[in-house]
């Protein structure tokens, strides 16, 4: 009777250990969120340079570059991603790759690179956050 209790005990007690051994694990990665923080950082860069219609040619070009390379780290970021999540990453980098290429000279122009590149991210975000 007694060993069974202490059995029992002991189950609960892994059972316990073990769920917040796993919760500790998956809040030490703070990898998903930090490269979503730096998109969004560099996204808040441009709309800084729309807001004070301060939109130079090589800036532009240096965030959408940045926010490209961000993009390409979002499936090392997130491991257990499923194919839609994964072909949602695929469709960013070319939205940005695009943007990037046509080298948006002003803010008119940086405003309809960016059109399609916040539709991916939204259309992410609605499904995935
Ligand atoms: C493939 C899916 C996907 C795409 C595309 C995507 N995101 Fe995210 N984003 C996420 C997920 C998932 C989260 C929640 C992750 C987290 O906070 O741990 C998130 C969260 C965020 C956050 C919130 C971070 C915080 O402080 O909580 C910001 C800002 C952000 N994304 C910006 C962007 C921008 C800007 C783009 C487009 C240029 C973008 N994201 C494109 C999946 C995506």
């Amino acid at each position: 009777m007694r060993a069974a209790l202490l059995i029992v005990l002991g189950l609960a007690i892994g059972i316990i250990g073990t769920v917040f051994a796993m919760r500790a694990l998956n809040e030490r990665n703070p990898l998903p969120h930090a490269v979503m923080v730096t998109m969004g950082f560099h996204r808040h860069q441009l709309q800084q340079a729309i807001k004070g219609q301060r939109c130079e040619a090589a800036a532009s070009l240096g965030q959408l570059q940045h926010m490209q390379m961000t993009a390409s780290d979002i499936p090392f970021a997130f491991p257990d991603a499923q194919q839609p999540f994964l072909d949602l990453a695929g469709h960013l980098r070319t939205a940005l790759q695009n943007a990037a290429q046509s080298s948006p000279a002003d803010c008119p122009a940086l405003v309809a690179a960016l059109k399609p590149v916040d539709e991916v991210c939204s259309q992410c975000h609605k499904q995935y956050r």
